[in-house]
Formats: C-alpha cells, structure tokens, sequence
C-alpha cells in the first residue's frame, strides 16, 4: 500500500514532462484537496497514512485524462468565477479571468451611473454558456431583472442548474441570436462573450482547449470575424432604452474592427479595454439619448 507521501510523488513523476512543473504542482493540489479533502497542511500532517486503492484508481483516471490534456475544471466538475462556484463539462465553455474583468467592469460602470447597485436595471446576457456572466451579475445586483440566452439546449441546462446551485434568479431562454429576433424591449444592458476566435487562429490554441472545449462556443469563419458582434449590436440598439450600454468581450487582435463595426450600428461613447494582461479584450458602448 502507498502512503500519502508516495501517492503525492507516484502522481508528480507520472505527468513529469506533460506539464511544467509548477503548473503540475498547482494542479496536483486542487486533485488532491477535491478527491480526498487533502489541502497542503493535511497531505503533510498525514504523509505515512496509506491511501485506499480505490483512491488510486480514481488518481490513475486523472492521470490518464491530464495526459490527454482534458482541462483541470472539466476533471473536478468546477470552475470559480468571481466569487462563484460554478459546475462545468464539455457542454460549456470554461469561464476565463477576462471574463471576470468585463462583469467587473459593467459592476463598476453602473454603479457610478446610479450610484447604486439597487436600480431595478434589466440586463440581457447572449450566450451565457455555464451562466458565469448572469449569475454573476444576479448576485451583485438584487433589484436587477437578469435575462440570459444561449444557442445551446445543453449548456442552458447547466447555465440554470448554477443559478439554482447560487440562488439566484436568471431567466434562461433558448436563442439563436443570428438567426431569431425576438420583441424584447426596455433592456438597459446588453452584453456578451459571443464565439470570436478565427479558424485561422486554431494553430494558436493549446490543445486544452481545442480538443476539449465546445467549438461551437469559440470559433467563428475566416471571412466575418464579427459576424456575432454586427448582429448583437444591430438587435441590442432594437431592444436598448436610450443611453443604454452595450459590453463585448472581444477578440484582441480585432479591437480596432470591432470598434468601428459596434459605431456602424449607431452606438456612441465606444471605449476599448485592457485586461490585467495588458491586452485590448472588452469594449463598452452606448445607446444615444438621455441616461439608463
Ligand atoms: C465564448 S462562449 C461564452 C460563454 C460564457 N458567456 C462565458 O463567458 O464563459 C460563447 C457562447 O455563445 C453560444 N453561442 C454560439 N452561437 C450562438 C448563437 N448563434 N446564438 C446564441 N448563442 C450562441 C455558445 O453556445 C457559447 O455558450
């Protein structure tokens, strides 16, 4: 029998190679501390304790799904978002810390707008995948009437399985933003993450994410870019009160593109965003007209 201190090795020198090393020590940790409720102090305190082979047939499964690359969220179920705990599989996109930075931002835009969280806004999220951005939104704004769409049948499921999971209230309905324009009215806030990353760009992509993530969350044609950004823009200047905002997260390298398509569509007060990294990922813009 192994003990907890060999385990913790045996694991190490099996994915040696697969991933740097620091990076295969953080993940190690969160295996750990999920499966067996074993955080650093207690794998220390507890080092000559053996493991259950049971145990170690759940760490050989991990071991064989790290190898194949299949991201750590989708092996544990869970993503944090903000301050949420979210469960993910392969029918939604795993939620990114730029993400974290563009409700972030719609947070502090309203509040300087009213200076207040309380307002009774109505906000729509467009492909909300796990329910990362309307959950975390439902949460920081309790007056806030939080709508949210998706193409996919599967990751609604998952996205109001969450907001159960977080107690909050999110209206998820099944939509296809390219193709269906539904009579929605008086939104103050539009946003949305929508699938930005050319085909051209897939040589670029850790194979984490390309072999393992939903495509069709992520990829867009060659030849229209924007096609998500044109037409959410298009419909949310329909749906928006005057001086309602519009959030994008964006391609970085399509900044400038988008910019100039998002004013096409009549919005004013365009403003490109950095993320912590320094790289242009958000955009804001408004509706003309008197204030949200
Ligand atoms: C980049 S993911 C974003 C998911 C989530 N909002 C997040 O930030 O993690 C894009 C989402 O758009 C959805 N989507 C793709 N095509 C769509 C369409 N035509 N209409 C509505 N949603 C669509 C995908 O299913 C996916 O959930």
């Amino acid at each position: 029998m192994k003990t907890i201190r060999d385990t913790w090795q045996w694991f190490l020198s099996s994915l040696q190679g697969v991933y740097p090393e620091k990076e295969l020590q953080a993940m190690a940790k969160v295996i750990f501390c999920h499966f067996f409720s074993l955080g650093p102090a207690e794998r220390v305190l507890n080092a000559r304790l053996t493991v259950q082979p049971e145990s170690i047939e759940i760490l050989e499964k991990v071991i064989a799904q790290l190898r194949q690359r299949v991201p750590l969220q989708y092996i544990t179920g869970l993503a944090h978002f903000l301050d949420l705990e979210l469960e993910v599989d392969h029918r939604v996109l795993i939620p990114r810390p730029e993400t974290e930075e563009l409700v972030q931002w719609v947070i502090d835009t309203l509040q300087k707008e009213r200076g207040s969280l309380e307002a009774p806004w109505s906000v729509l999220d467009i492909g909300s995948g796990s329910g990362c951005i309307p959950i975390a939104l439902a949460g920081k704004m309790p007056k806030a009437t939080i709508q949210a769409c998706d193409v996919s049948a599967e990751a609604l499921e998952l996205a109001s399985h969450n907001a159960r999971k977080n107690q909050v209230s999110v209206g998820f309905f099944l939509l296809d933003i390219l193709k269906d324009n539904p009579p929605l009215l008086d939104l103050d806030v539009v946003i949305s993450n929508p699938p930005y990353v050319m085909e051209k760009e897939k040589r670029l992509m850790q194979p984490n994410v390309l072999d393992h993530e939903p495509h069709s969350a992520l990829f867009v044609p060659d030849d229209d870019p924007l096609i998500f950004y044109r037409t959410i823009a298009s419909k949310a200047f329909q749906w928006l009160n005057p001086g309602g905002f519009l959030f994008f997260e964006i391609n970085e390298n399509l900044g400038r593109e988008t910019k100039q398509c998002i004013e096409k569509e009549g919005f004013v007060s365009i403003e490109l965003k950095k993320d912590l990294n320094g790289r242009v990922r958000m955009l804001r813009g408004r509706k003309p007209g008197k204030k949200a």
